[in-house]
């Protein structure tokens, strides 16, 4: 057995915070519509000053100072996200620098959306097995207040900025992961045009068809992950699911027959930070102490490609 364990976590919200009420100002919404249909009360969005970088490395900052590293023993930086401040260089390119890491750390931004995060864990795991520095950096960064299209207000309810930070280890007497992955082809359903289309970059989302798919997807994959584990849902000891829509959650926790107590989730006061949401409730849930050392986190995403992933993560 061979795999990786969670070492520190860290996160970054911009000062921002957005609430229904102050949305309702500019959209044609209501708080009790929005708390209703989707759990959110507020989100925070980037202002003058802020950027999708500043975010990533203040939540990577935070990680390594946990960790107790030296940004030269990471092997592997990469950043989940679909709003990167620039196409090229990648922001896990500038990390490289910002941060001080090695010139030959394996650097690169991967998009699997909502889902990216824990395509990063599984990546890194396999990465770092390769690599001759065993710990690796991912990060989930999301600016969507930027791809928000605010006159559609099916979606602009929706989204929050944030990003969180993970430092894991490699090591040959490790957990594997149990990663699960998917990917169904699908345009039509969540999709952000892209710069060839001429389109404005807006998340377009059919929401009813995402929801379907949503609830599917995610209790599959968790009983997948827990099933290649070896183990028992009842043994995992947290669950941090994807925080898109809180009734999404409420269906998988009711199908799954899971204990709500351990599936504690933030999408009140951050709104649905895609690729970030899954590092920041990592983040959230170990700082505050709900997941301690030797602990079981089950993780999924799920979202925009369509994609989905699982993954089994133990704190050291
Ligand atoms: N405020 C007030 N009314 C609204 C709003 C709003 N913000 N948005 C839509 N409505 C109205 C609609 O116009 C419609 O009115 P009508 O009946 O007069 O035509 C009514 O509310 C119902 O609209 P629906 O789209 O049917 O609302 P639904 O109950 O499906 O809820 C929602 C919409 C919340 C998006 C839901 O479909 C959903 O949760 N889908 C899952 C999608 C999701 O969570 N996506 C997250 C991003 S993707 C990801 O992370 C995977």
């Amino acid at each position: 057995m061979s795999g990786i364990k969670l070492i520190s976590t860290g996160s970054a919200l911009p000062a921002q915070e957005v609430t229904n009420f102050d949305l309702e100002k500019k959209v044609d919404t209501s708080d009790e519509w929005i708390v209703t249909r989707t759990g959110i009360k507020s989100r925070h969005y980037c202002g003058e000053g802020e950027s999708h970088l500043g975010l990533c490395l203040a939540a990577a900052r935070q990680a390594l100072e946990r960790a107790g590293i030296e940004p030269g023993q990471i092997g592997v930086c990469l950043v989940a996200t679909l709003t990167q401040d620039t196409m090229t260089p990648s922001a896990a390119c500038v990390l490289q620098k910002e941060l001080g890491l090695a010139e030959d750390t394996v650097c690169f931004d991967l998009n699997a959306a909502c889902a990216g995060f824990v395509y990063g864990l599984h990546t890194a795991e396999c990465l770092l097995a390769a690599s001759e520095r065993k710990y690796g950096l991912v990060i989930g960064g999301e600016v969507l207040s930027r791809i928000t299209d605010f006159t559609d207000r099916s979606t602009c309810v929706l989204f929050g900025d944030g990003a969180g930070a993970a430092i894991v280890r490699w090591g040959e007497d490790y957990p594997s992961l149990s990663a699960v992955m998917g990917s169904r082809g699908n345009s039509g359903v969540l999709y952000i045009p892209g710069v060839n289309t001429g389109d404005p970059s807006y998340i377009h989302m059919d929401g009813k068809e995402v929801f379907r798919f949503a609830v599917e997807v995610l209790p599959r994959c968790a009983k997948e992950v827990a099933a290649k584990a070896g183990i028992s849902l009842d043994e995992v000891d947290r669950f941090a699911f994807h925080q898109a829509n809180q009734r999404i959650l409420d269906h998988a926790i009711k199908k799954l027959k899971l204990d709500p107590a351990k599936c504690t989730g933030n999408i009140a006061h951050t709104g649905n930070t895609s690729a970030a949401s899954v590092p920041i409730l990592l983040d959230q849930l170990v700082s505050s102490g709900q997941l301690r050392s030797g602990q079981k986190v089950l993780c999924a995403g799920f979202g925009g490609g369509l994609t989905w992933a699982g993954a089994l993560l133990q704190l050291a």
